[in-house]
């Protein structure tokens, strides 16, 4: 909704599964966003159902799944036209690590990142283009501002949790967890 109060783009298009949220969503917008005023659609739709249209500038926004669904809808927007270029920004549920090993797979570049801390939770957004010629860091690499103690947190909070599923997997585990703490050591060098 924000997105068409700042009119920041020409149409906005809200998908989900759910009948009843978007129902309900089609009944907000349309008491504030009046459609002779904002160009909107709701559909319910299945993402993995949604071919991307041959039209210039889109950016499609995918956000509140885990990382397993975010990959498969990367993954299957990008089957559905793949001579036609649009941006994407994610904000997974946990494992930015494998999604940006999707997001470079599929020849993303950077366009900007950002660390986001909401209700105690940690998010990764984060804005491609194949047209950025900034290489996507699996780890994440400019959001990182070290001397911030939320994320210093959050980099504590992904170590942990390799460290724990490094137990059970360590070969393939134990290299992710190396990555981080190159990442780290790098950044305490770069500011020191
Ligand atoms: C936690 S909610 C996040 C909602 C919203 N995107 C946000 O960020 O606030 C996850 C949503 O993903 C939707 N979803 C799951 N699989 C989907 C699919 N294949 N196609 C479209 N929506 C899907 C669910 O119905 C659910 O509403």
């Amino acid at each position: 909704m924000s997105l068409l109060r700042d009119q920041c783009a020409g149409e906005v298009i809200f998908v989900d599964v759910l009948e009843n949220h978007m129902a309900n969503l089609a009944a907000t917008l349309a008491q504030n966003f009046p459609q002779d005023q904002y160009s909107w659609q709701v559909r319910c739709k299945d993402l993995k159902k949604i071919v991307v249209p041959a039209i210039d500038s889109q950016l499609f926004i995918i956000a509140g799944v885990g990382p397993h669904q975010t990959i498969e809808f990367i993954n299957s927007l990008c089957a559905s036209a793949p001579d036609t270029e649009f941006d994407l920004l994610i904000c997974s549920v946990h494992g930015s690590y494998s999604v940006r090993e999707a997001l470079i797979k599929q020849g993303y570049g950077l366009k900007n990142e950002r660390i986001i801390f909401e209700n105690n939770r940690f998010y990764e957004a984060i804005y491609v283009s194949k047209s950025a010629d900034k290489a996507i860091v699996n780890t994440g690499s400019q959001m990182w501002h070290w001397p911030d103690a939320v994320h210093q947190d959050y980099w504590h909070r992904i170590v942990g949790h390799y460290r724990q599923k490094a137990k059970a997997d360590p070969l393939h585990f134990q290299p992710i967890i190396e990555r981080y703490e190159t990442l780290q050591n790098a950044i305490k060098i770069t500011h020191n």
